[in-house]
């Protein structure tokens, strides 16, 4: 490193332990008043596990549509205003706001990092993995929402939920601050005859929509009284009573006890956690309970299904002056300042300003998305985020270290549609240990294909005059351990994206919606779990395949229609379309006696 690179490093590295001090600081602060003034009832109408994106929203509509009594149950602490600015969303990764999952290594994936293991970072505080994300909204196409409850809600239902939630729980802007970037990818995009998005959903590209208010990060959670949210208890088991779910068992300051549910058990833990407690308490593969001695309430193909949106390439475009954000201009006293008074400024940087839907096949439905970073691995000198995706110190050396010299950009393509599936499975009865992890990256050969294409598309557009014209290029070293390969050919960035794998955090479908009786189904379109009572999934996990783009929305519109079957069926009857009377037959749904 030369001793600029170095002072670079030692100036984000004091940023770094700074904000895990005050991490820290918070966190035992919340600890404490938890233990001072936390009360906990016996029993409530319904109890809500989890207090992110999906839980949020319902517990929103339980207390300003319904009388009903109910808790949020959340494992984390409460956030707090300083840790709401959109630039400090990295750090927490891995922090005590994280639950630091890592996946198992992989056979086909994350070769670049250490174990071959990648991380998936989720969410640990009030108000979920929306409090780390980078508060992209996406709405994504509403066919897709429809093929999931089999056509049992007609496009217009859907779309109200969207607005609601738009509307009503989140605050949607533009993103605050853009660098140089946005506008030359958006010009690339044009000269390469892609069109704006609009809120329609097709092919083209736009600048983000984030959920900000007055440039400050606010997630559905923002809405919730505190009386409503019990935090630093974690849910361990739902208990029953035969096939009707009772209550559940928590854990809080290290002692156990037993909260009750009159009308139902909602879990809103997120697509990891979900499937945990349910195999936790009995629900899940009959061989796996059996294996560990959990007494069987209902085989179920509970923690199979796991998806996520995949993608490679950071460090892939280099520039030879700054058209990106430096990591200088973050930590630069007077933008600090900028965001405290004016809500502006590089601090609001979701990062992440402009995403793009593609086809590599050249159709009219994408199966690619492209998500440009104005920032790229390096940026931070190594202080931060190579840690933050388990890079091996060597890959660092070897290819991350060599951009110091440049300015990097990011272009990410990610597959919108994988066809590769993994799985969540407890190995252990202990709920305080973490699940076994396995998303089987890339194990499907589509999926490598389709991202080798996303590749080429990326090379397409840093080929253009556009981002000729500001001295952009592609990265030209090797990467350690594809050197065998003659770069940019085919086997080359299949080597490539078998080592730079690389999440956008969006699991799910671990415990799908379903018919009855296929495969995959957990829950059925009430969100209802097959064969048991009072016991609901509505979070990224009943999502059964990805949807076209980031993922919130989707959850937070899916939460909202579990909020009006299980909970406001009487009132709210659902826009059902003419199938259902057959429907209702069959399955007992959109009945409104
Ligand atoms: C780094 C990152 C960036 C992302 N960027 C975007 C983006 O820009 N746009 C987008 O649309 N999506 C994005 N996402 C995805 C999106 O934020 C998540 O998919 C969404 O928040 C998931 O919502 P959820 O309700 O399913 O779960 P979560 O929001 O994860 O909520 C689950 C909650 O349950 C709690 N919990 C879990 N287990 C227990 C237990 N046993 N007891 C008590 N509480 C428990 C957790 O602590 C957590 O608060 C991103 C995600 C991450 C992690
Ligand atoms: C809630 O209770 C109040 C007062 O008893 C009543 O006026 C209101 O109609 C109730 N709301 C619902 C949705 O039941
Ligand atoms: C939305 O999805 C449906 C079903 O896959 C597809 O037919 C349609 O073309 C998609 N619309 C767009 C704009 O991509
Ligand atoms: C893509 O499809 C269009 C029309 O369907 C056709 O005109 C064009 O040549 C195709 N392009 C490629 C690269 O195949
Ligand atoms: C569960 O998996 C973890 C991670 O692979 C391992 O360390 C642990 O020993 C396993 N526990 C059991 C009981 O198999
Ligand atoms: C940057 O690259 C462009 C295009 O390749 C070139 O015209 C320009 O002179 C370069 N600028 C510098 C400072 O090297």
């Amino acid at each position: 490193m030369l001793p600029v690179h170095c002072c670079q490093f030692l100036l984000f590295n004091v940023c770094v332990n700074i904000s895990t001090l005050f991490i820290y600081f918070v966190y035992y602060s919340d600890l404490l008043s938890t233990a001072y003034y936390q009360e906990i009832k016996h029993e409530y109408d319904f109890i809500i596990v989890g207090s992110g994106t999906a839980g949020s929203v319902i517990a929103h509509r339980l207390a300003t549509e319904t009388n009903y009594t109910f808790i949020v149950v959340e494992a984390g602490i409460r956030s707090h205003a300083l840790l709401e600015a959109p630039v400090l969303g990295p750090f927490f990764h891995g922090s005590l706001l994280d639950w630091q999952y890592q996946t198992v290594p992989q056979e086909h994936a994350c070769f670049a990092m250490k174990d071959r293991r990648c991380k998936l970072a989720q969410g640990k505080i009030l108000g979920g993995s929306s409090k780390l994300n980078n508060m992209i909204h996406v709405r994504g196409n509403l066919t897709h929402y429809q093929n999931w409850f089999h056509g049992k809600y007609a496009k217009e239902y859907i779309q109200k939920q969207f607005e609601y939630i738009e509307n009503n729980i989140l605050h949607l802007n533009e993103v605050q601050y853009e660098s140089e970037l946005a506008n030359t990818i958006l010009t690339a995009a044009k000269e390469l005859g892609y069109s704006n998005l609009d809120k329609d959903f097709k092919l083209g590209f736009r600048k983000n929509i984030v959920s900000q208010k007055y440039g400050k990060r606010w997630s559905t959670s923002d809405n919730l009284e505190s009386k409503h949210v019990i935090t630093n208890v974690l849910v361990e088991k739902v208990i029953f009573n035969d096939n009707t779910a009772r209550g559940i068992q928590v854990l809080s300051l290290g002692k156990h006890s037993t909260i009750y549910a009159r009308k139902g058990v909602l879990l809103s833990a997120g697509a990891i956690n979900t499937p945990k407690i349910l195999q936790l308490s009995g629900i899940g593969p009959e061989n796996l309970l059996k294996s560990l001695s959990i007494p069987v309430i209902k085989n179920l193909p509970v923690g199979r299904n796991l998806q996520d949106h995949i993608g490679t390439g950071l460090d892939f475009l280099l520039f030879n002056k700054s058209v990106s954000i430096s990591a200088l201009d973050m930590i630069n006293p007077f933008h600090v300042l900028e965001y405290f008074i004016k809500g502006k400024g590089p601090w609001t940087t979701p990062g992440c300003e402009v995403i793009g839907f593609l086809s590599t096949k050249n159709q009219s439905e994408p199966d690619l998305q492209f998500m440009v970073l104005p920032v790229g691995l390096s940026s931070d000198r190594g202080s931060l985020l190579k840690n933050n995706v388990n890079l091996k110190d060597e890959i660092w050396d070897k290819y991350f270290s060599k951009s110091f010299d440049s300015y990097v950009g990011t272009i990410l393509p990610l597959i919108l549609h994988p066809k590769s599936r993994g799985y969540v499975i407890i190995n252990s009865t202990d709920p305080s240990l973490p699940p076994l992890l396995d998303p089987r990256y890339l194990s499907h050969k589509d999926d490598r294909d389709t991202l080798i294409n996303g590749l080429k598309l990326v090379m397409k557009f840093v080929n253009t005059e556009a981002i000729q014209k500001v001295g952009g290029s592609i990265n030209e070293n090797h990467f350690p351990s594809c050197e065998n390969f003659e770069i940019f050919t085919d086997s080359y960035f299949d080597c490539y994206i078998k080592h730079l794998t690389l999440t956008s955090y969006h699991p799910v479908g671990t415990c799908s919606m379903g018919l009855p009786d296929s495969k995959n189904t957990v829950v059925d379109t009430s969100f209802k779990i097959l064969g048991v009572e009072h016991l609901y999934v509505a979070d990224a996990s009943v999502l059964p395949t990805l949807p076209s783009g980031n993922i919130n929305a989707a959850i937070a519109m899916m939460a909202s229609i579990c909020f009006e079957s299980i909970i406001n069926a009487k009132t709210n009857i659902p826009f059902c379309n003419k199938n259902d009377r057959i429907y209702e037959y069959l399955f007992r749904i959109c009945f409104d006696s």
